[in-house]
This record gives structure tokens, C-alpha cells and sequence, in this order.
């Protein structure tokens, strides 16, 4: 959602400016854009749609400076259109601005501006905190008047600004959404996120809210808002250029799906060592784990499906209480959170505005935090008192998949991590799990041999209006999570159900074309003979149904021939396994049916609004 680029070096800073906007793609956008300047004045390219539309600009109109910035957009204020673009431009185009975020009093700070005689030519927030910054900086230092400018702007940002003002000089400040300031070969350098510059840069720092740098000749100075200079954090990269290039791959959705086997067994090395659970950023004491009685978990997504079975486990194994609930729904209600409870977050990105307020809200009601998330350095991470990272690598295909099962790879060593601290864990029973935990990532790797049998189930039953997915227990997420994937990126409407419930509604839509796709891999416990009757349920109303089996169960044979089977698990780890094929499933009926698989319309990777 928006990203944010800019560079001041010692080389024509366009190409790299567009390098980096294509490495921010990801994130989602609609139109995007770039100012550089020159002596006398700065100069814009914009264009509406993909970024080959602004290349063509750009080689209709070629640009050349050794400083700009540039920006993807993804509508908040205002259409996708060239008006609404970034950068936006104050002062009779003496300052231009990009920015990530909203600003929440801008009809305030537009109608006070407007006031003063500054025309606005958007519908958009960004260009009224433009006008707000030239008319602060318009007399008096610049950077105490771009200090002033920021103090009144309510709501969230990460800008990148140049002015004529300051010729040579690239100004950038977050408060809320990501920024980050990266220094290398060729220069200074500022982005959303680390995989944008990963070429040009060694070190970075990571923005603080509230924090303004100033890049320019001279290098990098930082300043809080109260005006006092910063400490120059730098940190090495230590990110590798191959993990966000597709390898090979048609797609980064299908080389994630691919790297899945990798990420599980990689969490298993990091956080399993001699048969023993530890996570070196938890920082949870055993005496804390004992007392633990209540546990909260806040998401949004796909992470949020993650947190329901994270939760299912977790009751499953041990006595803690646990809910789970939306960012978006856990911030406006009245949650009766007892100071205590562990409120923990799951996300990708570390960056989602709802669940960012949630835990604001949950540490002002007296709340430890612990955040499961993908991202270093991310506001979620920074916000927390615990942590455990997913180590995913990075996730550039919009729709989650590597990042989703890290996270519930996670659940499942946290869940053991925390029964057992408690005592409510045989060894026995911890043996058991960890040794079918080591056989996973090979369940998954075999799940990846059967595409071409899952293709060509997946082409040939989604070309109808909707589908179903049907689970229960701990694959009820998993039937949520599938129909989710296939929403994402192959636009056909479909819907997640807990299959006992299918009789109070869903059942009415059951006929000859409805694709149902069941989740049946439980075969011993108590769910296992109700999903069977489920799907008979739906056999019985000549639904389409794709069955998701245990290798070697005969059970469905007589009810369809589109059996997709995966190996032998314990239940509570088969959604690890499951999911791949979920999401094989929706990558070839989205290929089936021609979108854009890493980049669906209207959607955005890392959520930074409401
Ligand atoms: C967006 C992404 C989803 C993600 C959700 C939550 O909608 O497209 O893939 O699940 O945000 O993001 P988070 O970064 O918090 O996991």
C-alpha cells in the first residue's frame, strides 16, 4: 500500500528511483510517480496503472538528476488519476511531497490553507499537507518549520520532500507508516522497506515515529520532533538480492508456495535445538507462562486465520483462555481485557494499521504484548514486549501463503513451548509431536509433486460465479483461509465455512455447478465421521466437491472422483500440510482464469490505513 523511494547520489537517480518503485509493486498500488531537481526548478513524470505506464512517460519525456523521489499510489482520497498522483507539488511547484499514510485534519488544514489563497488541484490528503509544509517553511528555518508542519498534521505518514528551497537536500519523516534511510555506493537513500534499495544500499537505519532526516551532501542528520539530533543507528543488510527475485519461478506467489517446505523446516532449526523449544526474543519467563490465564490474539487477514488456529492449539494443549478477534473489529468495540491478559499480534508485515491500534490500545490497558510477525524492525515488532519472528524471507506476492504457514508452524512450537513450561505436557506426548513436526516439510514437498493432478482439478472446476470450502476443528481456518486465497487472486467469489454450520444457510446454494471444496484429512478423531456426513450432505444435493483426503482413505471413493491426497499427520498439524494444497488450488484456477496472481487488483500487501 503506497511506496515511498528517493535518492541523492552521485549518479542520475531516475532508474534507480524506478528500480525501486518495481520493487515496491508488490505492495499494491494503481498509479505511481517521481520529482527530481534541478537548480531552478523540480521536475514530475506521473501516470495512471502499472509503472510501464510511467517508463513511457518517462521516455517520452526523459528526466535526468542526481536527486528525487518517487511514489506508488494506492487510492485512498480520490481516484487513480494523474490529479490525485504523487508527488504533489505546493509553492507553485517550489516543493514537492510523496506520502504514505492519511492525514486525518486535512478538510481542517485545506479549508485554513484555502483561506490563504493556495490552490488545490486534487482530492487528495497528501497534497493539502504539501501546501501545510510550503506554508510553514515559508519564512524562518526550513527544518523547524517542516517540524512545525509535522506537529500539526494528525493521522499517519511516511514523506519523502524536496524543496527549492534547499537545493541538494532530501527530507524524510514517518510517524506511523514505515520509512526507512539506507547509505551505499552510490549515494543516500530513503524507502517503505528494505527490498527496495537492497541493492544500492549496505547500511540502514530504521525510521522512529516522530523522527525527520535530513539527507544531503554532508550525509544523514536525524531529529525528533522535539528538534533534538538523533543517534545515527545504522544496521548492515543482511538480506540476500536472490530472495526477492522470483528465481525462476512464473510467479512469487508459486515460488513461495515452493519455499514452504524450506521456511518450516528452517523454524524447526532455529527454534528446536536438542529437542528443546526456545525462542531467543520471547523473553517470557516460566514463572509468567505459569501465570498465564487469558490470551487475546488480534490480526487482520490472512494472519488473522493463522491467530484462529493458533488458538485452537493452544486450548487444545494447555488451560489458557484464548480469543481471537479482527484489528479492525478488537479496536472499536469495548474488549473486557483484564490488565494481564497476553495480547499477542500476528502479521506479516509488522505494519497494519488496525492491529498497530489494537495493541496501542491493549498496552494502555495494562497488557503484555506479544507480537508473531515477519517483518524485523516493523512498528508491530517495535511496539511489543515479546516476539517471535517467522523467518519467512520476504513475501512479495501480494496474497500470503510462506508467510501464513510460518505462522502457523510458530503456533504449533509456541503452543508446545508453552504447555510444557506449565506442565501440562507428557513428554511422552511432546516426543510424539516434535518427531511428526520433523516429517512435515517432506508432507509438503509431496503435496508440491502433486500439482499437475491439483491444476487439473483446480481448471476444471472454477470457471463458475462461486465456490465453497468446507472444514472443521482445526481445519475450519483452513477452509476460511482457502476460499480467502481463492477470493484474492482468482476473483471468483467464494466463501469459508465451518461444515456444521453448512446446513443453516450455505446448503440453499448447493446444486450441480458449485464447486465444494471439502478438507476430510481427519480420520480419527471425533470430527473425522461428522465431515464425512457433511459432504455427503452435500453429495446428496449433487454439489461439485473436491475432497481433500488422507492417502490411503477409502472413505470418499464412492462420493467423487476429485480427491486430492495428501500425506498421513496427526490432525492438529494438518492444516500445515492442507493449506499447500489450498493454495495450489487457487493459484491454478486464478491461472485458469487469466488475473494478475501477484498483484490482484485493488488489493495491497501491507496495510498502513484503517
Ligand atoms: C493484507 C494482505 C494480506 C494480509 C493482511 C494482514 O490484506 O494482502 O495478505 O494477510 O493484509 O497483513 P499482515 O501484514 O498484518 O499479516
Amino acid at each position: 500500500m503506497c511506496g515511498i523511494v528517493g535518492m541523492l547520489g552521485n549518479r542520475n537517480a531516475v532508474p534507480v528511483l524506478i528500480e525501486g518503485l518495481k520493487r515496491l509493486e508488490y505492495r499494491g498500488y494503481d498509479s505511481a510517480g517521481v520529482a527530481v531537481q534541478h537548480e531552478t526548478e523540480l521536475e514530475l513524470r506521473r501516470a495512471v496503472g502499472r509503472l510501464s505506464e510511467l517508463e513511457n512517460e518517462l521516455t517520452q519525456h526523459p528526466l535526468s538528476s542526481t536527486i528525487g523521489i518517487g511514489h506508488t499510489r494506492w487510492a485512498t482520497h480520490g481516484e487513480a488519476s494523474v490529479r490525485n498522483c504523487h508527488p504533489h507539488t505546493a509553492s507553485e511547484g517550489r516543493l514537492a511531497l510523496v506520502h504514505n499514510g492519511i492525514i486525518e485534519n486535512y478538510q481542517e488544514l485545506k479549508g485554513d490553507l484555502a483561506g490563504k489563497g493556495f490552490p488545490f488541484q486534487s482530492d487528495t490528503d497528501t497534497e493539502v499537507l504539501a501546501a501545510h509544509v510550503a506554508d510553514c517553511t515559508a519564512e524562518g528555518d526550513f527544518l523547524e518549520g517542516l517540524r512545525r508542519a509535522l506537529a500539526g498534521a494528525r493521522g499517519a505518514y511516511a514523506i519523502g520532500l524536496l524543496s527549492l528551497d534547499q537545493p541538494g537536500v532530501l527530507y524524510a519523516a514517518r510517524l506511523g507508516s514505515p520509512l526507512i534511510v539506507g547509505k551505499g555506493r552510490d549515494g543516500v537513500f530513503i524507502a517503505s522497506d528494505v527490498p527496495a534499495i537492497l541493492p544500492q544500499v549496505d547500511e540502514v537505519i530504521y525510521l522512529e515515529d516522530g523522527e525527520v532526516a535530513r539527507l544531503s551532501g554532508d550525509g544523514v542528520e536525524i531529529w525528533n520532533l522535539a528538534g533534538e539530533a538523533q543517534e545515527l543507528k545504522w544496521v548492515k543488510v543482511e538480506m540476500e538480492d536472490s530472495a526477492v527475485d522470483s528465481g525462476g519461478f512464473e510467479t512469487f506467489m508459486l515460488k513461495e508456495v515452493h519455499e514452504q517446505t524450506r521456511v518450516v523446516r528452517g523454524l524447526m532449526d532455529q527454534y528446536v535445538k536438542d529437542g528443546k523449544i526456545s525462542f531467543p526474543d520471547l523473553d517470557m519467563s516460566v514463572g509468567h507462562i505459569r501465570t498465564l490465564q487469558r490470551m487475546m490474539i488480534v490480526s487482520c487477514g490472512t494472519a488473522y486465520y493463522a491467530a484462529m488456529y493458533g488458538r485452537l492449539l493452544i486450548e487444545h494443549f494447555t488451560s489458557i483462555a484464548v480469543e481471537t478477534d479482527l484489528g479492525s473489529e478488537f479496536r472499536y468495540r469495548s474488549p473486557k481485557i483484564q490488565p494481564g491478559t497476553l495480547v499477542a499480534t500476528v502479521s506479516q508485515s509488522g505494519e497494519t494499521a488496525d492491529t498497530l491500534a489494537s495493541v496501542q490500545m491493549a498496552k494502555k490497558a495494562g497488557c503484555p504484548i506479544l507480537t508473531i510477525c515477519n517483518v524485523f524492525g516493523s512498528s508491530l515488532v517495535r511496539e511489543s514486549d515479546h516476539l517471535i519472528y517467522t523467518h519467512a524471507g520476504p513475501e512479495i506476492g501480494v496474497a500470503s501463503t510462506k508467510a501464513f504457514t510460518a505462522q502457523l508452524m510458530v503456533f504449533v512450537l509456541l503452543t508446545l513451548h508453552l504447555a510444557e513450561a506449565r506442565g501440562e505436557l507428557t513428554p511422552e506426548s511432546r516426543e510424539e509431536l516434535l518427531a511428526e513436526l520433523q516429517k512435515i516439510p517432506t508432507a509438503i514437498h509431496r503435496v508440491l509433486e502433486n500439482k499437475e493432478h491439483i491444476k487439473e482439478i483446480a481448471s476444471r472446476h472454477h470457471d463458475g460465479p462461486s465456490s465453497l470450502y468446507l472444514g472443521r476443528r482445526f481445519n475450519y481456518p483452513m477452509a476460511l483461509e482457502g476460499a480467502l486465497k481463492n477470493k484474492e487472486i482468482s476473483y471468483q467469489h467464494a466463501e469459508g465455512y465451518a461444515a456444521g454450520e453448512m446446513k443453516h444457510g450455505p446448503i440453499a446454494l448447493i446444486n450441480e455447478s458449485l464447486p465444494v471444496i471439502c478438507i476430510c484429512t481427519e480420520t480419527e478423531d471425533e470430527v473425522a465421521e461428522k465431515m464425512i456426513s457433511n459432504v455427503r450432505e452435500v453429495q446428496a444435493r449433487a454439489g461439485r466437491i473436491i475432497a481433500i483426503a488422507t492417502e490411503g482413505d477409502q472413505r470418499l471413493n464412492d462420493i467423487t472422483r476429485d480427491i486430492i491426497f495428501v500425506p498421513r499427520t496427526t490432525e492438529c498439524l494438518s492444516p500445515l500440510v492442507n493449506v499447500v494444497a489450498l493454495q495450489l488450488i487457487a493459484y491454478y484456477a486464478a491461472q485458469a482464469r487469466g488475473t494478475d496472481i501477484d498483484k490482484p487488483r485493488n488489493l495491497a500487501k501491507s496495510v498502513t490505513v484503517e
